[in-house]
């Protein structure tokens, strides 16, 4: 089938080479210049596993074409995803829908033939709604249908997530032809056997964002859990591994830590807040808004025990960061705990030293003002304090008698708990977590 994705960041240009590998005809629309040469060249401007290759493959097989019109989109298909960004407005909890507006105030003008707009970026409740009448409102004697089929892909897993979903779901007005197009365009992950659910676009709104809301609750319940422990001298990691037995309950997303942070979870959850409070929901905002807390609080309590660390004083001491990405596997500084642990440390008087396999580009666009090392060796030289921010598995596998070789004082602080305690303490470093 023909379609367009309008957008190629990390949704869009997963998808448009997703659906091009399924043996679909994709046209991805990007209105950044940079970003559409960059990609056409097959060169993907973020880091995602497998996405380059698959991109350029679909690209030379002629699957893929990329193009900055939306002439040209309008002419292509009749099948169009939304897959822009909508990310948390500046001052403000609530999501900047400008990008998602901007593609259906620009494209439908321009159809000729009945359409189907599918979107796949994350939304606020009614979204869909209002796009629709606005849709009906610019459509010019066609039928412009609106649906929305969210995303549930995480970084660093993308493709398979996009390709293997363990559901797919689709909110549609009655009357459309969105699910019959829906069936075939995904026809390869349905016969799979992949759930597909067919609703209407405010529940499949709220899916998406009580997905997200779900597991940020997940992880700051095990944050909450890990205060508690702080205080009693327990093993939070112990309980995550026992209540996790549980099926009910289940293991993943129970690692405590510094919490969670990147381009969705922390957005998506203040903008699910928001909506709560325009709609009047006034109880759940109240407990999506300690969910957020508790994650927050992380950040601090992780600068108090480096300070702890370091005698009651970050002045003057060296503190090496290993970790910037808001998780392994991804170059991702957006909303990132360890670079706000860092900036916060180095706002408490400390010379910051930061190193990360992959994210350092990024990092220092975001943070100009820390100090980047090309290596845990070259961060973590004459260290008073090493703190472990992101759970690489390059720092998993140091070599804890060699470090010390490097550092003034061996005082290491686990910010996600993914180092041996025991070796590093019989290696004679000061361990905490
Ligand atoms: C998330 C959702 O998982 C995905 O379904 C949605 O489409 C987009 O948002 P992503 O942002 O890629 O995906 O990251 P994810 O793997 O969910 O991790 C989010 C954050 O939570 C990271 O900062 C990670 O370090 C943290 N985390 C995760 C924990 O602190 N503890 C855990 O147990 C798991």
């Amino acid at each position: 089938m023909r379609m367009v994705v309008l957008g190629l960041g990390y949704l869009g240009a997963t998808h448009a080479a997703c659906m091009a590998e399924l043996g679909h005809e994709v046209l991805g629309i990007e209105v950044v210049a940079a970003k559409r040469a960059q990609l056409a060249a097959g060169d993907v401007p973020f880091y995602e596993p497998g996405l380059p290759e698959l991109l350029k493959r679909n690209i030379d097989s002629g699957k893929l074409t990329i193009s900055g019109s939306y002439g040209d989109a309008a002419d292509f298909a009749d099948v169009f995803f939304i897959a822009v960004g909508t990310p948390q407005k500046k001052g403000e909890y609530s999501a900047d829908l400008q990008y998602v507006d901007a593609a259906v105030e620009e494209l439908v003008p321009l159809l000729t033939r009945d359409a189907l707009v599918l979107g796949k970026s994350t939304v606020p409740v009614g979204t869909a709604q209002r796009l629709a009448d606005r849709a009906d409102e610019l459509a010019k004697d066609i039928n412009v249908e609106i649906a929305w089929n969210p995303e549930f892909l995480r970084e660093g897993f993308a493709i398979d997530d996009t390709l293997h979903p363990d559901r797919l779901v689709l909110g549609a007005f009655g009357g459309g032809a969105a699910e019959v197009l829906c069936r075939e365009i995904y026809a390869p992950i349905i016969d799979a056997g992949t759930p597909f659910i067919v609703t209407d676009p405010a529940t499949a709104e709220l899916v998406k964002t009580s997905a997200n809301a779900f597991l940020a609750t997940k992880i700051s319940f095990i944050n909450a859990i890990a205060e508690v422990c702080d205080a009693a001298g327990a093993d939070v990691k112990a309980i995550a591994d026992a209540i996790g037995y549980d099926d009910r309950i289940g293991r993943r997303f129970l690692n405590a830590g510094l919490g969670f942070g990147g381009g969705c979870l922390p957005k998506d959850i203040r903008a699910f807040m928001a909506r709560a409070g325009e709609l009047g929901a006034a109880e759940a905002l109240a407990f999506l808004r300690e969910v957020d807390n508790v994650n927050m609080r992380r950040r601090t309590r992780m600068v108090e025990k480096a300070r702890e660390m370091c005698n009651g004083s970050l002045v003057g001491k060296r503190i090496c960061i290993l970790g910037a990405a808001f998780k392994p596997e991804s170059d991702d500084v957006r909303d990132s705990p360890a670079l706000n642990v860092a900036g916060q440390i180095q706002l408490q008087g400390a010379s910051v030293t930061v190193y990360d396999p992959k994210a350092t580009a990024n990092s220092k666009r975001l943070f100009p003002t820390l100090d980047y090392a090309e290596s845990v060796v070259e961060a973590c030289s004459k260290a008073d304090a090493v703190l472990v921010l992101t759970e690489w598995r390059e720092f998993v596998e140091i070599d804890p008698i060699e470090l010390k070789k490097h550092v003034r004082h061996a005082n290491v602080l686990d910010g996600r708990m993914c180092l041996d305690s025991g070796f590093w303490i019989a290696s004679g470093w000061n361990y905490a977590a």
